[in-house]
């Protein structure tokens, strides 16, 4: 085991006028290969997907697949993952995702990645140069950068790609768009956005001392290309959310739900400023609570936005249109109009209504415009890789950006400074906040 965090090297190289990131940030040093499969279109057989991270959210996610054939099966703890084993018991076992793609490379076409979000980009990277199709659960990546590459790694090798906000194939999530392009609340210049995450131990300190792991767990290929630390149950399953160094807090959990719809419906594109108020928090573990605002410049025909997110120990204002004896939801979304207000009570955008309800009651609904999802999430992933559709909803030329966005409120949470944000050169104004948009990787 090699224990070397390398320093930071992004590259940001300006080229034509427009700035991309160069193909060698730190990432680019630990490749053993490069490959430049591109991805193949599955038709007349059943599709072989692997999955990695098979325990927790995994189990569910490579259920969806249940109807094509999983070949291979990677989990760095093999007691979690023993439900999804018993259920595929003709697929390859794995403990690191890399022996499995170099091995089995020729015999997989996709794959399917539920890790904690710090090993989300080095996984999904490593399929995509393959030429594998990815699912991936959100959001896409642990930093800002890492979204970009992968966003433009997916196109350069022409993969089928779906993140997994599911919220993004349902009916409200349509509905809002509609609504508010038919002009049915009018302008958008603020949008409120809420979550009753964190459901899990934040702004706590770290433990002093470290555990033995489990034997059934390799916790050097948990921690992978995060700085080595000594096991603790404090850490994972699931808790990893509330650290910084694996999880993206409650903005990470719950963004990439719950700011889908406004993304979509007001083509937010990329913040021009980003600010964060926060409860508590460290280096190590995500604050008790935040409340980010983002600001939009007038896009297209659309005026500027503000949109907020707040979380945790933080709430958002309770609108002026909502009747006195309503309360307010734990989670939900917010869009004020110059007409109007539509307000969804949910984490997913599954049932936006106008506000006050009598508003609802007396409104003529715009026609439906948008496409439907057929058969799901998960299967509209499947259609895009058979070729029957053209590309999944949430492919990431759509879900890169928006995790973008999510993860700009992380930067300005942990940067405690507001800063200007230029997406084309993935520039900050401010070096406090520049320092978290990329981070180091280790060997591992
Ligand atoms: N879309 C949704 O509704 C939804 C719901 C829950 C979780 N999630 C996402 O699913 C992902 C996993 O969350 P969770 O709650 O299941 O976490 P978890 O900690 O419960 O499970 C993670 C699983 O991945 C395994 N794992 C960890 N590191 C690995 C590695 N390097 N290689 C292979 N396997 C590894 C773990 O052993 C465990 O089985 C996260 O990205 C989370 O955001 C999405």
């Amino acid at each position: 085991m090699q224990d070397s965090s390398l320093t930071r090297r992004t590259f940001l190289a300006a080229a034509g006028g427009a700035a991309a990131v160069a193909a060698r940030p730190a990432w680019g040093l630990m490749r053993s290969a490069r490959t430049v499969r591109k991805g193949r279109v599955i038709t007349g057989r059943k599709i072989n997907i692997a999955s990695v991270g098979c325990g927790g959210q995994g189990g569910h996610d490579i259920g969806q697949f249940a109807g094509e054939r999983v070949v291979a099966l990677c989990d760095v703890d093999f007691a979690r993952a023993v439900g999804t084993f018993k259920r595929f018991p003709d697929a390859r076992r794995f403990r690191d995702f890399r022996e499995m793609l170099t091995e089995m490379d020729e015999q997989i076409d996709a794959v399917q990645i539920s890790t904690p979000d710090h090993m989300h980009f080095p996984v999904a990277m490593m399929a995509i140069e393959r030429g594998k199709h990815v699912y991936l659960q959100k959001p896409i990546t642990h930093t800002v950068v890492e979204a970009r590459l992968l966003t433009e790694a997916a196109r350069r090798h022409n993969v089928v790609t779906q993140m997994g906000n599911q919220g993004h194939s349902n009916e409200g999530t349509r509905l809002v768009k509609e609504w508010i392009e038919a002009g049915v609340i009018g302008d958008v210049r603020e949008v409120h956005l809420w979550t009753n995450r964190p459901v899990w131990p934040q702004n706590i300190a770290l433990p002093e001392k470290g555990l033995p792991p489990p034997p059934t767990l390799d916790w050097n290929r948990w921690l992978g290309v995060a700085p080595l630390r000594p096991y603790h149950t404090a850490y994972m399953p699931f808790a990893w959310r509330g650290w910084w160094e694996w999880g993206c807090g409650a903005i990470g959990d719950m963004g990439c739900h719950t700011m889908d719809a406004c993304f979509w419906a007001l083509n937010l594109g990329a913040p021009s400023r980003v600010r964060a108020e926060v409860d508590g928090g460290s280096a190590f573990s995500c604050p008790a609570g935040s409340a980010v605002t983002y600001e939009f410049p007038a896009r297209g025909g659309l005026p500027p936005v503000t949109v907020t997110w707040s979380d945790g120990s933080r709430k958002p204002p309770r609108p002026a249109a909502l009747e006195a004896e309503r309360e307010m939801s734990g989670s939900g979304q917010l869009y004020v109009g110059s007409k109007g207000v539509i307000m969804d009570t949910g984490d997913y955008c599954d049932s936006p209504r106008l506000i006050p309800e009598r508003a609802m009651k007396s409104f003529t609904r715009p026609p439906k415009t948008l496409e439907r999802v057929k058969n799901g999430h998960y299967q509209n992933w499947l259609q895009a890789i058979r070729g029957e559709i053209e590309a999944p909803v949430s492919n990431f030329d759509y879900a890169g950006p928006l995790t973008e966005m999510a993860l700009l409120g992380n930067v300005a949470i942990r940067a405690g400074v507001p800063f200007r944000w230029d997406a084309k050169t993935l520039r900050c104004d401010r070096p406090e906040a520049q320092a978290f948009i990329d981070k180091s990787y280790r060997m591992f």
